[in-house]
């Protein structure tokens, strides 16, 4: 995975992420979701906050920006990673996320 000087891992060219689509990057540990929705790009944790579970299992449904969780069902909001239904309550964690040089990159803004 290429990261740039300010700890930015690059996730792919913006031509493999088109809108409606998902692609997955790891930062260290960290697995990140990013998602083209109606052109915009966000990222998540790709982690469900009920139990654990990759969210990139699951189906992005680009009618509505969600995501839902194949374990237990509960939804989540790609723009800001609310929870929209049981068994989560938690959100997901957002990332930031940017396109430099015809990529798209993200990373775990955490310290
Ligand atoms: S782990 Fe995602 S809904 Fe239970």
């Amino acid at each position: 995975m290429t990261t740039d000087t300010e700890g930015w891992v690059r996730v792919c060219a913006t031509s493999e992420l088109l809108p409606g689509e998902m692609q997955t990057a790891w930062d260290g540990d960290t697995p990140i979701l990013v998602f083209n929705h109606d052109g915009e790009l966000y990222a998540l944790e790709d982690r469900c906050s009920h139990e654990d579970f990759e969210l990139s299992a699951g189906e992005f449904d680009p009618a509505t920006g969600t995501i839902e969780c194949v374990l237990h069902g509960a939804k989540f909001d790609v723009r800001d990673g609310r929870a929209l239904c049981a068994p989560a309550y938690e959100p997901a964690i957002k990332f930031p996320v940017k396109v430099h040089d015809g990529a798209v990159w993200t990373r775990d803004d955490r310290d």
